[in-house]
């Protein structure tokens, strides 16, 4: 088929940031989505619509299981951004078969069919979930892997089979581990999305387990430059994240506050699967790729929201922490 970059997952939320901004800068893409119901596939055609008319988009409809489909549309393609999986901690709880196929077995099909086709460079969407349980923080690119669900371990497998086509077949790789992704066309299973609806219409917000779980948050235009520097870097292995964390909690009280809601919030009993902390060192990020975060939680909390609503419910001063 040709086309210079491939987006794995192009439909869901990040890989739709990442079509738009490759489409936009005059690349050939070529988006390979199976348009899973995880959630709402609706929300994914939507977020594809718009460049349905580009003549440099082509979408193709299919699973990343299918080895001769992804064979056919990763031949020849300069670089691959492999977005696909299924996604949530929790789905993977209860479905650990699927997690693995998709996202470990998913991948190695990637891989191969990248090495068939003379691909020049993969870049990976891995995730803050690979480290699991935590010996220190922030987490650095080298704090020990001890993933505490399913999705995780799916993650980290994935990603070592990166390491190894590179070391074993020259495969240029880059693996970058997102910290909890928010902003427009955010997935609708993620705790900022679901909290922001429910404050918006008063609803009771629920947390499970006390709150005190604390997240670092990645603003979706962040982890998109990231992806731009990735295509060009010498490859490696990558914390994107903000380099601050919050609690859940503290979250929920913020976007109570930001959106002067009457929400309450309720805590119900721990679910498995969720990591403690995590917390990005992107140290790595800075000297390897020249990236840093640029958008603090409060401006991407107030990005979102406008995003959502058309309103502008301003910034919460840095002050006004909790
Ligand atoms: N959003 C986050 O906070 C976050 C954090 C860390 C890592 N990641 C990783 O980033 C990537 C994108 O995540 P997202 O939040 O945009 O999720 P998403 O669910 O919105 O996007 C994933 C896309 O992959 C597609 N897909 C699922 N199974 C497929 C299959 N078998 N074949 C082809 N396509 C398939 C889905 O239809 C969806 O469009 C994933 O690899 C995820 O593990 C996300």
């Amino acid at each position: 088929m040709g086309n210079s970059i491939v987006i794995t997952g192009g439909a869901g939320f990040i890989g739709s940031h990442l079509v738009e901004r490759f489409v936009d800068d005059g690349h050939d893409v070529l988006c390979l989505d199976s348009f899973d119901d995880y959630y709402d596939p609706g929300i994914k055609r939507s977020n594809v619509a718009r460049f349905m008319e580009r003549r440099n988009f082509t979408l193709l409809e299919g699973d990343v299981r299918d080895r001769s489909l992804v064979k056919r549309a990763l031949e020849g393609a300069e670089c691959v951004f492999h977005l696909a999986a299924q996604a949530g901690v929790r789905a993977s709880v209860i479905d650990p078969l699927k997690a693995h196929e998709v996202n470990t077995l998913g991948t190695l099909n990637i891989l191969q069919a990248a090495l068939d086709g003379g691909v020049r460079k993969v870049v990976y969407a891995s995730s803050s979930s690979v480290y699991g349980k935590v010996e220190y923080l922030p987490f650095d690119e080298s704090h020990p892997r001890a993933p505490v669900s399913p999705y995780g371990l799916s993650k980290l497998m994935a990603e070592e089979y990166c390491r190894l086509f590179h070391e074993i077949y020259g495969l240029e790789m880059v693996s970058l581990r997102y910290f909890t992704v928010y902003g427009p066309r955010m997935r609708p299973d993620l705790a900022i999305s679901i909290f922001a609806k429910r404050a918006l219409q008063n609803l009771p917000i629920e947390i499970f387990g006390t709150g005190e779980r604390t997240r670092d948050f990645t603003y979706i235009d962040d982890v998109v430059r990231a992806n731009v520097l990735a295509m060009k870097c010498n490859g490696g292995v990558y914390n994107i994240g903000s380099g601050e964390r919050i609690s859940i909690k503290c979250l929920a009280e913020r976007i109570i506050r930001q959106t002067n809601s009457r929400s309450r919030i309720v805590f119900r009993e721990d679910a498995p699967g969720d990591a403690q902390h995590t917390w990005a060192n992107t140290d790595r990020a800075g000297e390897g790729l020249g990236w840093r975060s640029e958008v603090d939680i409060n401006t991407g909390l107030q990005r979102y929201l406008k995003w959502l609503t058309g309103c502008d419910f301003g910034r919460l001063d840095d002050r006004a922490d909790d």
